[in-house]
């Protein structure tokens, strides 16, 4: 079945989709996004990621292309005509098409476009084994709360761990502080047991996974800090974990090629991404 997107007010097929050459989305990476997971047929946390991206576009003075009540009847149109009850939603919206100049161009309508992809069942071991990542500098701009489109130096730093044989990267700070990864919130469970994630701010993406993973530990009345850690606290946790709504929470048995703990996905990490999954399909 070709796979239908939706894109400036048509759904079309989507190996025929096509932008302007002056869309500033190509042109300056002048746009955001947001994924949104699909579980049993429903868009999950819907209104989470919605606020993320108003907000996304205010930071940017991007117009917002439909209300939110279109948005979704869009969305779910996407979801029907593709068939897909579980996987991810992406929707991107750019300043629109206009000749290039860098400043903002007067009276150009934003672009929308929305895809939808099918969950790609996991490997088979990724949640037995768990991943590795590797450390590596975040290069990234200093604006990482913005779901800005333009992702080159998250490409290039997971592009760099896969060639390394790993899974993600985990992007380490000026003061040695881990950041998060390229795709993906990062986590560590210390030696006692306690869950730490860095807080929201400008150096990191509010993770909407992230963000139910932190109400979900509390209601478990697991200790939680919002604070940075340091690439030697990873390296000496008990447990390490990802989120992210593709991911939902995926153990990390190996950073910079040393195991985590006992090697082996944690019990944490495990009653995390059942009890996430539970939230999620609800
Ligand atoms: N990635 N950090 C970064 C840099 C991300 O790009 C993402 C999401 C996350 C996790 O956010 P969430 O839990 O809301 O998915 C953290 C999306 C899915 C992507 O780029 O495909």
């Amino acid at each position: 079945m070709s796979r239908i997107a939706y894109i400036n007010g048509r759904y079309v097929p989507q190996s025929r989709a096509q932008v302007a050459v002056e869309d500033r989305g190509y042109l300056f990476s002048d746009g955001v996004y947001d994924v949104i997971p699909v579980h049993n047929g429903h868009l999950s946390f819907a209104d989470r990621h919605l606020d993320r991206l108003d907000r996304s576009l205010a930071e940017l003075r991007i117009a917002r292309p439909m209300s939110r009540a279109a948005l979704l009847q869009v969305a779910r149109e996407v979801l029907r005509r593709n068939g897909i009850r579980n996987g991810g939603l992406y929707i991107q919206v750019t300043r629109g098409v206009a000749p290039r100049d860098h400043k903002f161009p007067k009276g150009v309508a934003p672009s929308l476009l929305i895809m939808a992809k099918r969950l790609k069942a996991p490997a088979p071991d990724l949640l037995a084994k768990g991943v590795a990542v590797v450390t590596m500098p975040d290069q990234r701009w200093a604006r990482r709360d913005i779901k800005s489109i333009s992702l080159v130096a998250n490409v290039l730093a997971k592009q760099a761990a896969v060639e390394q044989g790993a899974f993600e990267a985990w992007l380490v700070d000026h003061d040695d502080m881990v950041t998060e990864g390229s795709s993906t919130s990062a986590w560590i469970a210390t030696a006692q047991g306690e869950l730490v994630t860095r807080p929201n701010g400008t150096e990191i993406l509010p993770g909407i996974t992230r963000s139910v993973v932190v109400e979900v530990a509390r209601e478990l009345g697991l200790t939680l800090h919002l604070r940075a850690f340091s690439r030697a606290e990873a390296l000496a946790a008990r447990e390490a974990f990802l989120t992210s709504s593709s991911n939902f929470v995926l153990p990390i048995t190996r950073i910079d090629g040393k195991p985590v703990g006992d090697g082996k996905p944690g019990p944490i990490a495990t009653r995390l991404r059942a009890a996430y999954l539970t939230v999620a399909r609800s």
